[in-house]
């Protein structure tokens, strides 16, 4: 969206419908990879300022682009200097994914459009309200009330501002969400976002220069001259990267409004008299993300690439942080301080949703083993649900790949208010979760677009053990063991990259022949719990089989039952502590008729002989085993979804971001 700055600026800049289009198209594809079923555009017409072009598709992105440019008479090569475009990709949550129900929804008149990430929860109290005053409504979505609200209340106070209205809006939806309005009718050229809960970051570029209003610029310009700004605003940095690298990352209740060449920030918390607004200062930040690490080179599916790359990725969660030679663990979220706030605390809870938990109970033994406190595992959102008692003296632990997760990011505030100290583990700098914790440290994984999360889940072992040693290194009692870890860590990406080489062809082979398996379990116990659970988790998203990860201590309670000739059973029977109960584990399922699939890292004769399958991997020390034990699961549950014809990199009814609860 260039945008003219007012006053001395002798502006020349335009920019064609066609140019303006690609950016959204191409801003929409950038997200692809975070799943939807629906996707719309609204932009403005050059030649019919009061009537913007406004286009829906069910589907993917290049539906959308096909429908767009097969409409006939649009103004392709018409140009404007002030053009203004919103864009979303939907994920249904109210009314099925058809194109009444696609974003950009519009009020009645057609007087304002809105795209809106999360959920309005009084959605149906506030339509019921617009009801009796003669709106009506064509999508069963929350977001048209919110559309038809604005025109509402601008119908009530036709002289309010843009900003006032919108802080009117926001004054009156409850739940969480990440809006962008426009108005062709009343606030032409202009256009507004706000947010609550969702994430939303503001980008610029300018070609010349730009006068920001309330952005703390060391480059801020002289004003008075020549200029072409494109201001860009969107819920996920992605699609910003390959237009700019200076973002301002929103805060809740925060309001842009971009107008005439300027982005003007204001809080809807900080100004309750909407008649005085006064905008704000905002931090400019520097993208940290490379466009070309959204490729997939040589890989047929971002998850494969991702796979693979895990040999290099555990390595970049330790680079500068772990000293091989002097054993010994620096990671920047963890000063002295941070250690001693952590050690001297009531308990650790660590709070996550899907495979970022599952990454929490696979380091939870070296937490009990290394730290004298206790150590509980939360479930984000059955955690909201209980409500269950938090302590000031509590550390509170974040571990999530987005840094955007909804239930997560909630359960954080909960913590918050009971004033714990809050530490989040994430991937994505600038992250709700990685801004909203007292410090914590990232992933440095790189960029996971897979829906099914796959690298992400080995860096956050390896950084969450990084964590743990560096928790426990001024215990000389267990600095055997310390080293012990370390030394695995240390040929962790060598075993990586042999485990990828070793499997390979076993997998392939073990996909062809589960293919019509209609349920597939397994089993596991001690370190290997969370490696089941997993396997599990990675085999559904992507198959759309049921698989359950099940802790092998508990078979005889119920599960047993389960085991018939038929039915698929993975048994982790890698050399720990437990071999002995795995051992067992496997010859119960082959008592009753069962085929067992048996993981194992060292030959083992009873194993052998009990298995119909054996996929070896290579030993590490018992602690990071899940680690290597999981990558055979996930190249099955790939070679298992590319033979079934599903989409690899968006699984049905998946999104990468899980951002409404
Ligand atoms: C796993 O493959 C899924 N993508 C999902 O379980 C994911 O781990 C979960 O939604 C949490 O996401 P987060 O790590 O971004 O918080």
């Amino acid at each position: 969206m260039p945008l003219k700055k007012k006053k001395k600026a002798t502006y020349r800049s335009t920019r064609s419908t066609r140019e303006v289009l690609e950016i959204l198209l191409n801003g929409l594809q950038r997200l692809e990879y975070r799943g939807y079923d629906s996707a719309g555009i609204c932009i403005d017409n050059p030649v019919d300022s009061e009537t913007p072009i406004l286009i829906r598709e069910v589907g993917n992105v290049g539906a959308l682009r096909t429908k767009v440019y097969a409409t006939n008479n649009l103004p392709l090569d018409a140009t404007h200097d002030n053009i203004v475009g919103i864009a979303h990709t939907r994920w249904a949550t109210h009314g099925e994914p058809c194109e009444r129900n696609a974003h950009p929804h519009s009020s009645n008149k057609l007087e304002f459009s809105v795209v809106h990430n999360g959920i309005m929860t009084n959605y149906v109290e506030v339509k019921k309200f617009l009801q009796e005053q003669s709106y009506t409504f064509t999508s069963d979505t929350d977001t048209e009330v919110i559309a038809v609200l604005a025109e509402y209340l601008k119908s009530q106070r036709p002289d309010v501002s843009f900003t006032q209205l919108t802080m009117e809006v926001m004054e009156m939806i409850g739940g969480a969400y990440a809006l962008v309005l426009k108005s062709n009718k009343y606030y032409p050229g202009e256009l507004i976002a706000c947010k609550r809960g969702s994430p939303m970051i503001v980008g610029w570029r300018q070609l010349r220069h730009v006068d920001v209003v309330g952005v703390q610029d060391a480059e801020r310009s002289p004003r008075g001259v020549e200029l072409l700004t494109d201001f860009f605003i969107s819920s996920d940095s992605s699609a910003l990267a390959e237009h700019t690298s200076k973002v301002v990352y929103m805060d809740d209740d925060d309001v842009v409004h971009f107008h005439n060449g300027t982005a003007s920030f204001y809080n809807k918390q900080r100004n309750e008299d909407f008649q005085k607004l006064r905008a704000e200062a905002r931090e400019l930040n520097q993208l940290e993300i490379a466009v070309e690490s959204l490729s997939k080179g040589p890989y047929a599916h971002f998850m494969l690439k991702e796979i693979y790359e895990q040999s290099e990725s555990v390595m970049n969660s330790m680079r500068g942080r772990l000293n091989f030679q002097t054993k010994s663990v620096m990671l920047g979220g963890l000063s002295e301080e941070n250690v001693y706030t952590i050690n001297s605390s009531r308990r650790i809870l660590f709070i996550s949703c899907g495979t970022s938990l599952n990454a929490c109970l696979a380091v939870r033994p070296t937490f009990d083993e290394l730290l004298n406190l206790p150590i509980a595992m939360e479930n984000a959102s059955d955690f909201l649900d209980r409500q269950p008692h938090v302590f000031r003296d509590d550390v509170c632990v974040f571990v999530s790949q987005s840094g955007e997760t909804a239930d997560t990011l909630r359960a954080l505030e909960y913590c918050q208010k009971k004033g714990a100290t809050l530490v989040g583990f994430t991937n994505t700098v600038g992250s709700s979760i990685s801004r909203l914790t007292h410090f914590g440290s990232h992933l440095n994984c790189g960029v996971e677009v897979g829906v099914a999360s796959t690298k992400a889940f080995t860096s956050q072992i390896v950084v969450m053990m990084l964590a743990v040693l560096r928790l426990s290194d001024d215990s000389r009692r267990l600095a055997p063991r310390r080293h012990e870890i370390m030394d695995a860590l240390s040929r962790l990406s060598a075993d990586v990259a042999e485990c990828l080489r070793m499997v390979a062809p076993k997998v392939k082979a073990l996909a062809q022949r589960l293919l019509d398996a209609k349920s597939v379990l397994v089993l596991g116990r001690g370190y290997q719990f969370a490696s089941c659970l997993e396997a599990a988790l990675k085999i559904k998203e992507l198959t759309y089989v049921h698989t359950e990860g099940i802790n092998s201590g508990e078979l005889k309670h119920g599960p047993l039952a389960l085991i018939d000739e038929n039915i698929p059973v993975i048994i982790f029977c890698t050399k720990d502590a437990h071999i002995d109960r795995a051992r067992s584990a496997i010859q119960q399922v082959r008592a009753r008729k069962g085929k067992p699939i048996a993981i194992i890292s060292e030959r083992d004769e009873e194993v052998e002989a009990a298995a119909d399958d054996i996929i070896q991997v290579p030993q590490t020390v018992d602690c990071l085993q899940a680690l290597i034990n999981i990558i055979p699961m996930q190249m099955l549950a790939y070679e298992l979804a590319v033979l079934r014809g599903n989409n690899v990199d968006c699984p049905r009814n998946l999104a990468k971001s899980v951002t409404t609860q």
